[in-house]
């Protein structure tokens, strides 16, 4: 922060900044818990067959996830700059910052499709308090009431442009009073929240099947595609490749450990996605429902066991008090990101920033809730907006992000930078093999994975 050689010293001093490690930890913690842990996860859970697909997954974020963020993390608080400024800073004159653009630009298309899920959020919200589940009768009913919502024209836009407003409010209040303010508050009341439902589920009579979905694998139902599958959830699931830890690193002071930090966020996430599943199976096996129903589990499966389960009226409003909370806390980061971008990139004022970002984004996300409905034949490359901007962002973009950035920290800051960064210029202690094994992480494997699950995904 205060390097008097960089061009952007007299800018710098007035950089936003995070207050205190509590609130870098539930910030980034914010970041990664979300649609990821609550709605993704699940399925995919379902889908690949359980516990099998739990382990891989679990290898995948300490082997590949973590050496990422970390590698992300320094770059950030390194730069002390947004994803494309850090780059230019780090490495000057070169093309490196590309990245950082695309970054950026993958954010946008996140944001895009995930603020309509964060809207379907609210509606189900207010479905909830109006005891809607139980009035549409069976998954049928159900199914029906979230298809016939989704394809509407002018309700799904509504929420979607409510959902966008709240994430406005809070980012255009800065770093340290908006966004680490809110997840102070947010992030304890969500988990929480979520434990309070798993124990519900947990004591179903008839939960042990679920219980046992989720932690006896079956290993005859694993195959190259649950490898991928596992790869890109830790991928989406912890915000990787998306420009958003540079982003928060930059905010983060030179006195925090970032080898803790990234530890303690993986752990946070993980801990919450496991803890969602046992909120989700037992309650999906004890009423009999096939855990592989793909993305409609959160919005009709769920809503069909809220509806009868006893107390499942307040049990449903609080997950999706929950849903909209960690959609809140996520999207929040997502928008930091644009908005850091064109603040420190184009000189714009934090407000401004936002006003733009969030009317890019209004209409980027008007095309992917109206191609549920009137705009479902609109396709590019055989997909519509929302699976075009899912897929260009999870599946192309986070992997390409992910990827420059180890190979940038690995191989071009090097071995002394990385030290340097992980030990705070020799005030922390760092174990000669804990660096070695990060570097070969960092260095070889984890670029080997992406490289191997792009290929097989684009293949
Ligand atoms: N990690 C978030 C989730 O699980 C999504 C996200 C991706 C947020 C990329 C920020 C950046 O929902």
């Amino acid at each position: 922060m205060k390097d008097a050689n960089s061009p952007h010293a007299a800018h710098e001093h007035q950089r936003d900044s995070f207050g205190s490690s509590f609130g870098v930890l539930v910030a980034l913690a914010g970041s990664a818990v979300g649609l990821g842990n609550l709605w993704r996860f699940p399925y995919l859970v379902g889908e690949n067959g359980g516990a099998a697909f739990i382990l891989i997954y679990l290898g995948f974020v300490l082997l590949v996830g973590v050496p990422i963020m970390m590698s992300e993390f320094i770059i950030g608080r390194r730069s002390q700059a947004n994803a494309r400024g850090a780059f230019k800073k780090l490495a000057p004159g070169s093309l490196w910052y590309v990245s950082g653009t695309l970054a950026v630009l993958c954010c946008l298309l996140i944001l895009s499709f995930y603020s309509v899920v964060g809207g379907w959020g609210i509606e189900y919200l207010f479905k909830a308090f109006r005891f809607d589940f139980t009035r549409a009768g069976d998954s049928a009913g159900l199914s029906t009431l979230f298809s016939d919502f989704a394809s509407s024209t002018w309700r799904p836009l509504v929420c979607h442009t409510v959902f966008l407003l709240l994430s406005g409010l809070i980012v255009i209040l800065g770093v340290k009073n908006g966004i680490e303010k809110f997840s102070k508050v947010m992030m304890p009341v969500l988990f929480l929240i979520i434990i309070v439902i798993a124990i519900r589920s947990l004591t179903l009579p008839g939960a042990g099947a679920g219980i046992d979905y989720l932690f006896h694998p079956d290993w005859s139902k694993v195959t190259a595609n649950t490898y991928l599958a596992a790869l890109g959830q830790a991928f989406f699931s912890l915000s990787l490749g998306s420009g958003m830890v540079i982003t928060y690193g930059s905010y983060v002071s030179k006195k925090e450990n970032i080898t803790a930090i990234s530890a303690k966020t993986a752990a946070a996430d993980t801990l919450f996605a496991l803890i969602a599943g046992c909120a989700i199976m037992p309650a999906v096996f004890a009423f009999g429902i096939s855990p592989g129903e793909g993305p409609g589990l959160v919005f009709i499966t769920l809503p069909h066991i809220f509806s009868q389960l006893p107390l499942g009226g307040f049990i449903a409003i609080l997950f999706f008090v929950a849903l909209l909370l960690a959609a809140l806390t996520s999207s929040i980061s997502l928008l930091e990101v644009i908005a850091a971008f064109c603040i420190e990139e184009f000189k714009m004022k934090r407000f401004w920033a936002v006003m733009l970002t969030l009317f890019v984004l209004w209409v980027l996300g008007c095309l992917c809730s109206l191609s549920q409905g009137v705009l479902a034949d609109w396709k590019i490359f055989g997909r519509n907006f929302f699976d075009l901007f899912d897929f260009l962002s999870a599946n192309v973009l986070m992997l390409l992000g992910g990827l420059v950035a180890v190979v940038f920290v690995g191989w071009k800051l090097g071995r002394t930078v990385i030290h340097d960064e992980l030990t705070n210029s020799g005030a922390l202690k760092i174990p000669v093999w804990l660096l070695d094994t990060l570097l070969f992480l960092i260095r070889f494997l984890a670029p080997a994975a992406i490289a191997v699950i792009a290929i097989f995904q684009w293949v």
